[in-house]
């Protein structure tokens, strides 16, 4: 496992995923997480009890403490056992508390960090602009590991075949050149033109330009300017369930035209469904790092440089 990949902020759940009372159980790097809130605080806890081990997503809330289903051990929002019902007078020792984790929230969304020295959290320029609205969709999950769905994501070549008639158009699937510049920071590349269907809702089909950024090993987005101030934006989010399996959220951002919530989660939802089973067959499993195993040519240009990237960072997980 990568010491690194752990310092950076993975989404754990849209905000609106979390019901007050409930427990919300999700994996990332084969940890199992619980996820609950009282009010507007957002906990993550590891799912093991710290008397006997058994899993927390089985116990219960109640006015912001948590109860384990096994003996009773109650939690107060800030990990710490209060309450141990068998022996109601002893000293309750201060180490008995259970594993928290920091979070993040923003945009409608939760990032959790699993690491003591976290990475800077990734700041996507338009987050800043109080002029854009934004909508959280997924959870997706693929049977891929993080760096091929990344992969995917940063591939329009696809777009005439996996996603005809709505992100291309199959008698026009022609890439041409574009620019890539890679840095340690990330890969920006500009200039990447595909013929669409229907690029702004008009029915007329005409080439998109689009620009594509990788931010950390497992983020990235796509940006396309609609005119000289209307700007959309989408940002890919992997969180690494396993090293074969993925969880994937997207934040779409627009600052022009109305942003309707369940429009872009259908759309989102319809596209990544066409990506799933391309994604999930593709072998081997693990992103190969060695140039020459799969046969790239120019127009995979963007994915020859995530490849670099990852090698360059030491990436070990989810590649081989
Ligand atoms: S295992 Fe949780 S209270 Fe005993
Ligand atoms: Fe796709």
């Amino acid at each position: 496992m990568n010491k690194l990949l752990l310092k950076d902020w993975y989404v754990i759940c849209r905000k609106d995923e979390i019901d007050e009372n409930k427990i919300l159980l999700k994996y990332v790097f084969d940890q199992e997480i619980i996820i609950w809130k009282k009010k507007e605080r957002i906990m993550a806890w590891e799912n093991l009890c710290i008397h006997r081990g058994s899993r927390l997503s089985l116990g219960s809330i109640n006015n912001g403490i948590l109860k384990c289903a096994y003996h009773g051990w109650e939690y107060n929002q800030d990990a710490q056992c209060v309450k141990i019902p068998s022996q109601p007078d002893i000293k309750i020792p201060k180490k008995a508390c259970v594993k928290s984790y920091k979070v993040i929230e923003k945009m409608n969304m939760v990032w959790i960090n699993l690491s003591k020295d976290a990475n800077d959290f990734v700041n996507i320029k338009e987050f800043n602009e109080s002029n854009f609205n934004h909508v959280a969709s997924g959870p997706y999950i693929m049977n891929a590991s993080a760096p091929r769905a990344i992969e995917n994501f940063l591939d329009v070549a696809h777009f005439p075949f996996v996603h005809e008639n709505h992100l291309g158009v199959k008698d026009k699937p022609m890439i041409d050149d574009y620019d890539v510049v890679s840095s340690n920071k990330g890969i920006h590349a500009s200039n990447v033109k595909i013929f669409q269907p229907n690029p702004d809702g008009t029915n007329k089909s005409g080439e998109v330009i689009y620009d594509y950024h990788v931010h950390s090993p497992f983020v990235a987005s796509l940006g396309k300017d609609v005119s000289k101030n209307e700007r959309f934006v989408l940002v890919f989010y992997v969180t690494p369930i396993s090293e074969t399996e993925s969880m994937i959220y997207t934040l779409t951002l627009m600052n022009f035209g109305k942003l309707d919530d369940k429009i872009v989660r259908d759309y989102q939802d319809f596209i990544t469904a066409q990506d799933v089973p391309i994604v999930e067959s593709q072998r081997p499993e693990l992103l190969p790092m060695d140039l020459q195993e799969e046969l790239s040519i120019r127009s995979d240009k963007i994915s020859i440089a995530y490849r670099r990237y990852l090698k360059k960072m030491n990436i070990s997980f989810g590649v081989a």
